[in-house]
């Protein structure tokens, strides 16, 4: 049974229902969140997106409507039509707790079966089954309430880029691989069998092009499409708020972006947001802490020991050492009354970062303990608590390796140390800042060649280009990413637009001229027509909303997401096709097994 509206009109939402209103007739309509009956009463608890209002309906108030309400079960959708009241038993947990809707007319616009997951707030119900049954999972009031978060955050950002003279331009999502390192996901193309578009990781090019075009300030909140391993921050297809503009330098992007996310977090949570920014260049917050996009809501800083280690018997120092490596430590305050137990087990942790193992300083009341101490004299042992500001009850936690595994593994163990011991205070801190001066390239060892460590179009410190061609390690990209909390929310760089520059670049990056123009053509031929100065940046706008909404997992700020496989339980795709489109694309199967 379903009755038709038949010219009934909603003329209030359940939520917005108040003591002011109290005299009034109304007509609500929404979904039944639970019904009982007393007897000689009936009240529903009635929902829409904006909340709960109880509705009575009684034999004395209009006897058809009460007969009619019993029909209701949880999850109706209905429409009632009576007069607003004062409620007898208030109920002040609710903002419509101090009224209710003595129902007089009562429509069953359709009825539900038993859902399959419980409609309420904070429910834990499996993912599978979630996202199977998404729309009923989109009913829970926190569900809706990051909605309406999410579509506050993009007319937020809409209004205040609109507002700075910003464009919004699509590009298409049919296109030829953009270089941002994933895996894409392809499209077989019927008009070109055994030819495919891809889906487009970013716009990176295509908003290089709006520049070459004078379009001067761009800006798309689009879909991106990346096939990589997905974690709890990263799903296969995103969201990015990619922002592309000309004649500026990277001072001009970067405050342009802080007023942007003080102008969203202001009008989405009422939160000020101190700008500018700290700025931390990529190597010192691989020295300090130990990562490229730190947290810095707790200190326990990394601290380089090797001219300490230097000096001691213990080989895997010396080893590390010798081989153009480090030994760094950090230091948990209070730590070592911890059990030998719990220290091998960071132990364990550091190994899964590749580290051979972890060294310690226990500073106890009684006296130093160590695994090291037969390796290290007194003088050797209280250089390293001196330069780790150890005091008697901390532990002093060290790694030796090649940098890169020792600021991995360290980083990593900092962060884990933090959660562990409720380092970081609950009260809701938003630590922005920007990683800068990153490294132009990165050297693939098992490839043999530099890759870029951004895109080949990111322009280098003008300080370090005559680096390119003697040190290319060296060089330092006009690359920043912005950072939250530890969370890399967007990143960006200032674009070569000088072709003698980018053909020096594609040489480092090992590329001939022809496969440069081969993958690139397009854009480099574009650049031969006065393509301005030009940078940008894309912010990860499913992450800037997890923040906004304080939700851990990406999941639960899309609306439809996939699962962990990239697998969607509510529609079951990817899935097969048929014989025929196979056909017209002049594709075969020919192994279905994985990888
Ligand atoms: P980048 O690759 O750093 O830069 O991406 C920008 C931001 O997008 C978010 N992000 C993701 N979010 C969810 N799931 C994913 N799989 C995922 N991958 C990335 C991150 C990241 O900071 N074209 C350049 C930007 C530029 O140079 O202007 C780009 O795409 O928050
Ligand atoms: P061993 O003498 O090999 O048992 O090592 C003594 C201590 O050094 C143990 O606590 C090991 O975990 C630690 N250790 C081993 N390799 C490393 C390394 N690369 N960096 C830091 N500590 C290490």
């Amino acid at each position: 049974m379903g009755e038709a509206l038949e010219g009934l009109k909603r003329n209030i939402m359940c939520g917005e229902l108040r003591e002011e209103h109290i005299g009034n007739t109304y007509t609500v309509m929404g979904w039944v969140q639970r019904k009982r009956n007393l007897g000689g009463l009936i009240f529903v608890d009635l929902r829409d997106r904006t909340g709960i209002l109880q509705v009575v309906f009684g034999e004395e108030i209009d006897n058809n409507a009460f007969i009619k309400a019993d029909e209701v079960k949880s999850e109706y959708c209905i429409a009632v039509t009576g007069t607003l009241v004062k409620r007898e038993s208030i109920n002040e947990n609710m903002p419509t707790g101090y009224v209710e809707l003595q129902g007089k007319e009562i429509k069953i616009l359709s009825e539900s079966e038993t859902p399959p997951i419980y409609i309420k707030e904070g429910l834990d119900a499996a993912e599978s089954i979630r996202i199977k049954y998404r729309y009923l999972d989109l009913r829970r009031p926190d569900m809706q309430k990051t909605f309406i978060i999410r579509h506050k955050a993009s007319k937020a950002i809409r209004d205040f880029l609109d507002e700075k003279g910003f464009m919004e331009i699509e590009t298409p999502m049919l296109t030829k691989s953009t270089p941002e390192g994933a895996r894409d996901y392809l499209v077989p193309s019927r008009n070109y069998p055994g030819m495919f578009y891809a889906l487009p990781q970013s716009p990176q090019l295509f908003k290089q092009l709006l520049m070459v075009s004078g379009f001067d300030r761009y800006f798309q909140i689009v879909k991106c499409f990346r096939d990589e391993d997905l974690r709890a921050n990263r799903q296969p297809e995103f969201t990015q708020v990619d922002i592309e503009l000309s004649f500026v330098e990277q001072d001009d992007v970067i405050k342009l972006n802080e007023e942007l996310i003080a102008y969203v977090f202001k009008k989405v949570l009422d939160v000020d947001v101190k700008t500018p920014f700290k700025r931390l260049p990529y190597k010192e917050a691989m020295d300090r802490y130990g990562s490229d996009k730190p947290d810095t809501r707790f200190e326990m800083e990394l601290k380089n020991i090797s001219e300490e280690a230097s000096a001691c018997d213990f080989k895997v120092f010396s080893d590390a050492l010798a081989n153009g490596g480090s030994v760094r430590a950090i230091t948990l305050k209070g730590g070592a009354s911890m059990g030998r137990k719990d220290i091998d087990r960071l132990g364990e942790f550091v190994k899964t970062y590749k580290a051979k193992g972890l060294a310690w300083i226990a500073l106890k009341e009684d006296g130093i303990k160590s695994p090291i101490s037969k390796f290290l004299s007194d003088e050797q042992i209280n250089s390293i608590i001196r330069k780790t500001e150890a005091e008697t009850g901390d532990i002093v936690l060290i790694v030796a390796d090649k940098d890169a595994v020792v600021f991995q593994a360290l980083g990593a163990l900092r962060l884990e140390l933090a959660k562990k011991y409720n380092l970081i205070k609950e009260d809701k801190q938003y630590n922005f800042l920007w990683v800068t001066e990153f490294p132009l390239l990165e050297y693939d060892e098992e490839e043999g060649r530099y890759f870029a460590a951004h895109h080949p179009f990111t322009a280098p410190m003008d300080e370090d280009i005559e680096l390119l061609g003697t040190a290319p390690e060296k060089v330092r990209a006009k690359a920043y990413d912005m950072v939250l909390n530890g969370e890399e929310l967007g990143g960006g760089s200032i674009r070569i637009h000088n072709s003698e520059l980018q053909e020096k670049m594609f040489e480092v990056l090992g590329f001939t001229k022809e496969s440069a123009w081969e993958r690139f053509g397009f854009l480099l031929e574009a650049f031969k027509f006065g393509p301005p100065p030009h940078g940008g940046l894309a912010f990860g706008f499913d992450r800037m909303v997890m923040f906004l909404a304080g939700i851990d997992n990406i999941k639960d700020v899309i609306a439809f997401p996939k699962n962990q496989n990239a697998f969607c339980y509510l529609t079951e795709a990817p899935n097969i096709v048929d014989d025929k489109q196979l056909k017209e694309l002049g594709l075969d199967i020919i192994n279905v097994s994985k990888n």
